[in-house]
């Protein structure tokens, strides 16, 4: 398979950027809201974004997030942390020809890796070349430096994980975040599989801050044209209730926009 699974520029819309005044757009800033509210206690400075499988919305949301942040005055770096399913340079249109794995080997500096976006403030540190050894490179200390220095320059450090279940990266990269945000999908992740994706989490002791159900069904061929929804952790109930209170709450997404592309639906949003 070809890297990035095949995905390509056109995959990926920059709704903040491209329709902010889209109710997707929207729902992205509220997203920055809820995060500033779930991390009063902890300035959250690396926010690490994942969930269970491939094919989720990591990526998008990630990507979408960030120029959320920068489009408040923040200034962001969103690193691609899936070094083996590289795609987070394509939603920004950019090359991948060097990123964090050479910085991890020691061949490159993050100053010369880190590129500017169209969007102020916002820079990308894109995954680059697939290595051998993903699991080994994320975990080294080399990356604990990465981070610590990257947060050095800016306000938010965004990962775009791997999935949690297939991989330990993700396990790892989250001891290394101040936060956690777990990407659900309709249609695409199952109940128990996002419960076994979160439980692993906690296993080893990440923060998770809360869920953001994203609304995209492949088996129905509908697209629920980049919605979804933050859950809070810590909304004043019991934290054990989580995957009822998102069963009640699903209905909220399923606003279908029609048996269309992510491309017709965004013309109907304009
Ligand atoms: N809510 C959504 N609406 C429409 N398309 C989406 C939505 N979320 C993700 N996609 C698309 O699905 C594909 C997989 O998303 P991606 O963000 O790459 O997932 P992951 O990083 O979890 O593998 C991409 O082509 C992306 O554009
Ligand atoms: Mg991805």
């Amino acid at each position: 398979m070809a890297p990035g699974n095949g995905r390509k520029h056109e995959d990926y819309i920059l709704v903040t950027r491209d329709e902010p005044k889209s109710p997707a757009a929207e729902a992205y800033r509220t997203l920055r809201t809820n995060l500033q509210f779930a991390a009063l206690d902890t300035p959250l400075r690396v926010l690490l974004i994942t969930s269970a499988g491939p094919g989720e919305g990591k990526t998008t949301i990630a990507a979408n997030l960030a120029v959320a942040m920068a489009q408040s005055g923040s200034k962001v770096i969103v690193i691609g942390g899936d070094l083996r399913k590289p795609t987070l340079h394509l939603a920004f249109g950019l090359r991948n020809t060097v990123g964090l794995t050479n910085v991890l080997t020691g061949n490159v500096s993050w100053e010369a890796a880190l590129q500017p976006t169209d969007v102020d403030g916002l820079y990308v540190l894109p995954a680059g070349p697939i290595p051998p050894n993903p699991a080994e490179l994320l975990a080294s200390t080399r990356m604990q430096e990465l981070l610590a220095e990257l947060k050095e320059q800016c306000d938010v450090v965004i990962i775009d994980a791997p999935p949690v279940l297939a991989v330990t990266d993700a396990g790892v990269m989250s001891r290394l975040s101040d936060g956690v945000l777990l990407v659900i999908s309709v249609g695409v992740t199952p109940r128990d599989v996002a419960k076994a994706a979160k439980e692993q989490l906690e296993q080893v002791g990440a923060r998770i801050l809360g869920m953001v159900v994203n609304g995209l069904s492949s088996e129905s061929g509908y697209y629920y044209y980049y919605y979804h929804r933050y859950y809070s952790l810590e909304d004043g109930t019991r934290r054990s209730t989580w995957l009822e209170r998102l069963k009640n709450r699903l209905g909220a997404v399923r606003r279908r926009v029609g048996p269309a592309s992510a491309e017709t639906a965004a013309g109907r949003e304009r």
